[in-house]
């Protein structure tokens, strides 16, 4: 963690921020692998639109006096200084080479959940040992939460690949398996396209030299990858890759498409996995009820933020819909567009227990490694808190439909 990353983050004030100083840091091949959607982007636009949308409803006079607000909650059982777990995100080792590391350095050090995703650059039992570690450092210093590593899975290679994962990542000690049900296939990213990249660069001769102009314009980058040695490949076991040798992007890529999950797979996976089990990916009450019907404990209302199916519900409406359904049976977190401690608020009033964020936090890593990671988990915290204060509620926990309007009436 360099003295360099510390001074970037500091100019984080907001998402957005991140965002920008990513933007700058990255070339832009990577930096649109992480922002962008897919096909029109419609549904990654409607996921920020319909947070917007939703006005909050505050009492005025009524906390004087009294401490601040209680950001704590539990998530499966699980307690959490903030109600905001980390996403799974693919390939980070190609924003910075500490990616899921530092990820799970700065969740552990937040108090909070971080969910390693299939397609990572990084050995499962590292970035677990990782999170572990700073826990440990941040329970010493008096943390309030504990959170926890969760493994997403992606039957890469099939049910025989599934089951290498699921009992690698059972042994490495992950608490929490999330299944991720919206990646039939690959949606159409437009901007990777564009780029000609496949996930999101492959850096062989001939490629590195259609990159170079865009590469050499982000010397730091370059810098930090080479000594990283391009180091891009996914590196989990599975039935075609074997236990020990590391997925080239492409080849994940062929196994990811070639393995959808159904819902039989599903419980065929519950079986096979001793802890909770979360479905990611669900927009409906339908969908969430046959989540919990194949042994699911509890869902991610989720559209990928916006990369799969474009002209997918934004998952404010869907999780009412989806909170209506199950709410009372099951934990139900969302994902999509959050951007602010405010739209934590929004989600939590609308009936999530937390929320996940995808882009924040690599938008966080891509400007300033590790630190850049913290401070966006900072800013939302802080945004949590303020909002709370200045809607007259005592806690997350507090929180209900009372709180907020939305366009529909509700
Ligand atoms: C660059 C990128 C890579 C992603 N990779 C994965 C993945 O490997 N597995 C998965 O379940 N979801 C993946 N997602 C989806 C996120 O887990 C999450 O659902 C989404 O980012 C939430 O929307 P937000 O980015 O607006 O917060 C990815 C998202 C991004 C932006």
């Amino acid at each position: 963690m360099g003295v360099g990353e510390e001074r970037r983050a500091r100019r984080i004030h907001t998402v957005d921020d991140a965002r920008r100083l990513a933007r700058r840091r990255v070339p832009a091949m990577v930096f649109d692998y992480i922002d962008g959607g897919a096909e029109s982007e419609r549904t990654m636009r409607a996921n920020v639109e319909a947070l917007a949308a939703v006005e909050f409803v505050p009492r005025m006079a009524v906390t004087a006096g009294t401490p601040g607000p209680d950001l704590t909650t539990t998530v499966l059982g699980t307690p959490l200084a903030l109600p905001v777990i980390l996403a799974p995100v693919g390939f980070t080792r190609s924003m910075d080479p500490a990616g899921d590391v530092a990820g799970a350095r700065a969740a552990a050090a937040a108090g909070t959940v971080f969910t390693l995703s299939t397609m990572s650059g990084h050995p499962m039992e590292e970035v677990v040992a990782a999170y572990r570690d700073r826990a440990v450092s941040a329970d010493r210093a008096g943390a309030e939460g504990r959170g926890g590593a969760w493994f997403q899975l992606y039957a890469l290679g099939g049910r025989r690949g599934a089951e290498q994962l699921v009992e690698r990542a059972q042994e490495a000690g992950y608490s929490t398996l999330v299944v991720t049900v919206d990646t039939q296939i690959v949606g159409s990213r437009e901007r990777d396209l564009r780029h000609g990249a496949s996930i999101p660069i492959r850096l062989d001769p001939r490629t590195m030299v259609r990159f170079a102009p865009k590469v050499v314009a982000h010397p730091r980058w370059l810098f930090d990858a080479a000594r990283d040695r391009f180091h891009f490949e996914i590196v989990h076991a599975s039935s075609l890759g074997g236990p020990d040798q590391p997925l080239s992007a492409d080849d994940a890529l062929i196994q990811w498409v070639l393995s959808p999950v159904t819902w039989d797979d599903f419980e065929w996976i519950r079986r096979r996995w001793k802890g909770p089990v979360v479905a990611k990916g669900v927009l409906t009450g339908a969908d969430a009820r046959r989540a919990l019907d194949s042994g699911a404990e509890a869902v991610v209302v989720s559209n990928h933020g916006g990369r799969q199916l474009d002209g997918a519900p934004a998952t404010m409406p869907a999780l009412v819909e989806v909170v209506d359904a199950i709410g009372d049976r099951a934990e139900v977190l969302v994902d999509g567009g959050i951007r602010r401690g405010s739209d934590v608020v929004r989600a939590l009033a609308l009936g999530a227990r937390a929320v996940m964020v995808g882009r924040p936090w690599v938008y966080g890593l891509a400007a300033a490694g590790e630190p850049g990671v913290s401070r966006v988990l900072s800013v939302l915290r802080t945004g949590i808190d303020r909002t709370l204060r200045l809607m007259g509620s005592p806690s997350v926990q507090a929180l209900d439909r009372s709180w907020v309007r939305v366009p529909d009436g509700r």
